[in-house]
């Protein structure tokens, strides 16, 4: 398979942190399901998915949420859709969704489970080091929910959709909020962060900034 480089680096240029949609553009029901389609095929580490990902349609929740995400006052109420990615907390081979991915999802052969148990339980006790603090099983489960968050923002904005990431929200006001609604389980789940998507209204208020490569990347 071959993409032209120049119209993904197009993409990648186009795509910015949408402060403001255009409230009266919707994403139609193919382009969103492509989307979920792409944060569906991204990697996670040991292809465990240790998120979720809702879909946040309802006007009332939508409304209550609102001043607990300070750094999506304007996206909230114009995007055409929102996504709160949350993750599954503390998540180890001994939790029952270990043996689902393991058996019902990866279909691994009943003579390579002990294996692959033994393998991800020793990569969370010594590189993880979760032994010492469960946040660190957390913290590891968010890095894989980012990765769909970049990859959902990257596919969108190569199929001309807007984004904005959103790590701007009170916790524990959203996590309270989401519990007496019933739509995560406090005990289970972690908001980490939100993805809007739309279109925008406005060009960009300012050209891209980055530091150079050479400051970036280090060739030893
Ligand atoms: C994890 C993450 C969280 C972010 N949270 C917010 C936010 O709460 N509100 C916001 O307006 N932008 C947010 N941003 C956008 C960044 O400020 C933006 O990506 C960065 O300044 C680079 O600009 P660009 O994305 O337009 O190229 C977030 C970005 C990331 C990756």
């Amino acid at each position: 398979m071959s993409i032209s480089k120049s119209l993904i680096l197009d993409a990648y240029r186009w795509r910015h942190a949408c402060k403001e949609f255009d409230a009266n553009k919707k994403i139609s029901d193919e382009d969103f399901d492509f989307l979920l389609q792409i944060i569906s095929l991204s990697p996670s580490s040991f292809g465990l998915q240790p998120y979720e990902v809702f879909v946040l349609k309802n006007p009332e929740l939508l409304q209550e949420l609102h001043p607990h995400l300070w750094g999506a006052q304007k996206q909230l109420p114009t995007a055409s859709h929102i996504l709160l990615f949350a993750i599954k907390k503390d998540i180890t081979v001994n939790d029952a969704y270990f043996d689902h991915i393991l058996q019902d999802v990866q279909q691994t052969p009943a003579d390579m489970q002990e294996m692959r148990r033994n393998l991800i339980n020793n990569h969370q006790l010594n590189e993880i080091q979760m032994k010492n603090d469960s946040r660190y099983l957390d913290d590891w489960a968010t890095k894989q929910a980012y990765i769909a968050l970049g990859n959902v923002m990257s596919a969108a904005a190569q199929i001309g959709i807007d984004s904005c990431p959103v790590e701007g929200f009170i916790s524990q006001e959203v996590t309270k909020i989401l519990t007496s609604r019933k739509v995560v389980d406090p005990k289970y789940h972690q908001a980490a962060v939100f993805c809007f998507l739309g279109y925008r209204l406005n060009q960009p208020a300012r050209e891209k900034t980055r530091k150079s490569l050479s400051e970036l990347v280090h060739i030893i």
